[in-house]
Parts: structure tokens; C-alpha cells; sequence
């Protein structure tokens, strides 16, 4: 069983195996939802807190830099900032459940973990791949700690309620990062 306080919080790494650890993460708390024996309860405010938390973090501090250094490209900010918004959404429907026993909580989790997984690996293919081969590792490890920093700081305040993640949403549209006529 995995709860918000099992998330481990380092302080120092080379970030792309930093964030690479929290995507192993994210599949087995996927996993641990999708088993009707484990606390699912646990598992969701776990996978919640981790989402919010590693999401704004990498939109805050690891994109913008790689942006700067080159590494990738405006569209590929943007389009991350997008599945990001995704994901936010599938997450508000999980938590939107009352019950974690029902077929509307395994239909949530089934599109929560389509988003995810699709971003997991367009992440790791088009942003940490040029993360690896175009910055330095000493620029790696500065921005392993800015990112874990932000990260470990959403951990401590509490990052997902369901208030707060309704508000994440709401802001994306404001930014158009979702598409206008799906808003409810
Ligand atoms: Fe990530
Ligand atoms: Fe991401």
C-alpha cells in the first residue's frame, strides 16, 4: 500500500532520472487503483498529491529552462503543458467519485490512466531524451534540485484536494490549454 507520506522526497539527483522515478511511481500507484483489494483511497490521494505536485513542478522549473537551453522547442512546452491539463482533468473525475467500489470509479481510472501513460511516454521521448543529450550533467543535477524543491514544497502544503485540482483545471481552460467546448 502506498500513501502520500511513502512518497519519497530526495533533494538532489540528475533531474531526469529524478522525474523517470516519479513516472515508475505513477504506474504502480495505477496498478495499486486498478486492484480492488488494495486501499484505493490511499492510493488515490497518493497518486493525486504526486500528480499535482511533479506536473506544475516540471511546468515551473525543468521547461521553461530546457526552452531557454534550446533543448526543446516552444511547441513541445506547450503541447506538455496540454497532456499536463489532460491528465488534471481524468485525475478531477477520480476524485469527483464517491465511491472507490463502482464502475464510474473504474471507468475514471481507465481514462485517468490513458492520459497518463500517453504522456509518461511522449515526456520521456521528446523532452527528457534532448534533456540527456543537449545539458550538461551539472545543469542536470541544478535543475534536479530546483525541480525536486518546488516538488517536495506542493508535497508538504498539500497540492490536491478536490478544490485545488478543480481550480488547475479551471485555469487551464482560462489558458486554453483544454479545448473550450468541453468545459462543463
Ligand atoms: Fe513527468
Ligand atoms: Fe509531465
Amino acid at each position: 500500500m502506498t500513501t502520500i507520506q511513502d512518497i519519497p522526497r530526495p533533494t538532489n539527483g540528475d533531474v531526469v532520472e529524478l522525474i523517470l522515478a516519479d513516472h515508475r511511481l505513477f504506474e504502480s500507484l495505477l496498478r495499486e487503483l486498478r486492484d480492488d483489494t488494495s486501499d484505493r483511497e490511499a492510493a488515490r490521494q497518493a497518486f493525486a498529491e504526486l500528480h499535482v505536485a511533479h506536473a506544475l513542478s516540471e511546468e515551473s522549473e525543468v521547461y521553461p529552462r530546457l526552452e531557454r537551453k534550446d533543448a526543446i522547442s516552444d511547441h513541445e512546452e506547450e503541447h506538455g503543458r496540454e497532456e499536463h491539463a489532460e491528465g488534471h482533468e481524468a485525475l478531477l473525475a477520480l476524485l469527483e467519485c464517491v465511491g472507490t467500489d463502482t464502475q464510474k470509479f473504474e471507468d475514471a481510472l481507465e481514462e485517468l490512466a490513458t492520459a497518463v501513460n500517453h504522456h509518461l511516454a511522449e515526456e520521456e521521448t521528446s523532452i527528457l531524451n534532448p534533456a540527456r543529450s543537449e545539458v550538461s550533467e551539472a545543469d542536470r543535477r541544478a535543475l534536479g534540485e530546483r525541480w525536486l524543491a518546488a516538488r517536495n514544497e506542493k508535497l508538504a502544503q498539500g497540492c490536491a484536494s478536490v478544490e485545488q485540482v478543480r481550480a488547475i483545471v479551471k485555469k487551464a481552460y482560462g489558458e486554453d490549454l483544454l479545448p473550450a467546448d468541453d468545459e462543463e
